[in-house]
């Protein structure tokens, strides 16, 4: 199976914050990929902006470097980057200020597909959203591209989303949660509405529970200055687990279009019931031999702030009612995995006699890493004995099945930014979806604030703080195991 690329329009690409560490990990080298795969022409114009005075080719070289040491291929050729490079420059540009605005305002080109990447704090939008018009290039048709974290409760979120509307269309705005650039993220959907045997399960009548893990092995690493601020909560569960939750409970959206898919996730976390404090866990990770624990990391010796979030949630819905859904992420735990488990009641009659156990299927979506799909199915034990019974796997993985180069899935950032320049919004958050996630999270964070309570305490290595297996244990179920 070899994919299609289709070349996009020629466009002009603006990094505001271009020096930056997104710009270096994620979009230059996203960037370089779509070039190298064909999908971005030599008409194409990349604009690097940042404070700091520098001339193109010292940026070219900061581009460069930043490719070749972001890139995910074996090697980097130097003719393909060379290439690429030709199509970078850079302005100094400052945000307060109307220092290089003119001289962006010179380089960007009449006509054609123009996109501004928000690569800045958010207290910035303001800035340079006001300046984009004054100079003329906010035309009708240019696109902004925002970053999360978008707000950090839903005043500061309707705060942006004012600001950028007094500026910007809603369809002009671009606001990333890169975890739906993710393609086994959106394989949800194709699981779903792609095939006939799902969807008739799909909800409380055959569904006893859902179980979303997003588990990483790292640290906050040098982060710790935002992280201690945000916490998990705010961090991971209320934008990328949001939207995994919202693509596995939403209904069927009409189309795979922008506002037909964003009404529906719209819908659900609309429909989410508040999260009570005893259905909700915080932990915070220690040390071992030899990582520091949390609080050493961040140099904030009396930090509350969570690195896990267990909780259980219910959708108030027709489809829902009465299904619980535990969602949990955490750092430092003993592997990067992520994935979601739909857990299926038992058969409502056994006709095997009691030795025969009870048994239920689970159809696992492995998100990250070795993406794949798993059916549990149970089957006879083989052997002349009685009739007894064992789950087994229908295991697919997706690099077995298509192959390891179409299984070597392109970065998320990679399929998002030629989104934003196919004028795509289906995988990013419309200004009301993130409202109301932030809308479900804020009282929960509020409940513990004012309880005053410290998140758990865990090893590092391990699955998190013994009260998120309480939290399922009291309920008659277990988490699956945390495993690449
Ligand atoms: C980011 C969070 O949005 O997502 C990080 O701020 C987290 O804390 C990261 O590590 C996880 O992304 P991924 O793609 O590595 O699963």
């Amino acid at each position: 199976m070899v994919s299609r690329v289709i070349p996009v329009e020629p466009f002009d690409l603006v990094i505001i914050g271009g020096t930056g560490d997104l710009a270096r990990r994620k979009i230059l080298p996203a960037l370089y990929q779509r070039f190298v795969a064909g999908q971005i022409g030599k008409e194409s114009q990349i604009i690097g902006a940042a404070r700091s005075e520098m001339e193109t080719e010292s940026y070219r070289s900061f581009a460069a470097e930043a490719i070749r040491e972001f890139t995910d291929t074996d090697e980097v050729k130097p003719r393909k980057l060379a290439a690429f490079l030709k199509l970078v420059s850079y302005v100094t540009l400052d945000a307060k200020g109307e220092a290089g605005w003119k001289t962006l305002s010179g380089m960007v080109q009449e006509n054609r597909i123009r996109a501004f990447y928000f690569s800045v704090g958010p207290s910035l939008f303001g800035d340079l959203a006001k300046r984009l018009q004054k100079y003329g290039m906010a035309e009708d048709d240019c696109r902004i591209v925002v970053e999360k974290p978008f707000g950090r409760d839903l005043a500061t979120a309707k705060e942006l989303n004012r600001i950028l509307a007094r500026h910007f269309d809603e369809s002009q705005i671009y606001r990333i949660d890169h975890y739906l650039g993710k393609e086994t993220v959106q394989n949800l959907m194709a699981v779903r509405f792609g095939n006939m045997l799902f969807e008739p399960l799909w909800n409380s009548q055959y569904v006893d529970h859902i179980q979303i893990t997003v588990a990483e092995s790292v640290g906050v690493g040098g982060r710790g200055g935002y992280y201690d601020r945000a916490g998990a909560m705010r961090d991971m569960v209320q934008n990328h687990l949001m939207q995994l939750f919202c693509l596995i409970a939403m209904e069927p959206p009409a189309k795979f279009e922008p506002d037909s898919v964003r009404d529906e996730k719209l819908k659900v976390i609309r429909a989410l019931e508040h999260v009570k404090p005893e259905n909700i866990v915080r932990g915070q990770y220690d040390g071992d031999g030899q990582n520091p624990g949390y609080r050493n990391e961040v140099e904030n010796r009396d930090s509350t702030t969570e690195t896990f979030v267990a909780l259980k949630a219910h959708i108030s819905n027709w489809r829902w009612a009465g299904t619980p859904f535990y969602l949990r992420t955490g750092k430092r735990l003993r592997d990067r995995a992520s994935e979601i488990a739909v857990v299926f009641k038992d058969a409502p009659h056994s006709i095997f006699d009691e030795d025969a156990g009870r048994h239920h299927n689970i159809l696992t979506i492995r998100l990250q890493p070795n993406e794949g799909i798993e059916l549990g199915v149970t089957i006879k034990e083989p052997g002349p004995g009685g009739m007894r019974l064992v789950d087994v796997p229908l295991d697919m993985s997706f690099a077995e099945v298509l192959g390891p180069d179409e299984a070597d899935f392109p970065d998320a950032y990679e399929r998002l930014i030629m989104d934003v320049i196919r004028g795509n919004q289906t995988l990013f958050m419309r200004g009301d979806e993130v409202e109301a996630a932030w809308a479900w999270t804020d009282p929960i964070i509020a409940e513990w604030q004012a309880a005053g309570t410290e998140p758990e305490p865990y090893d590092p290595g391990g699955s998190g703080p013994e009260e998120a297996l309480f939290l399922m244990h009291r309920d008659g179920r277990r988490w699956r195991e945390i495993k690449p």
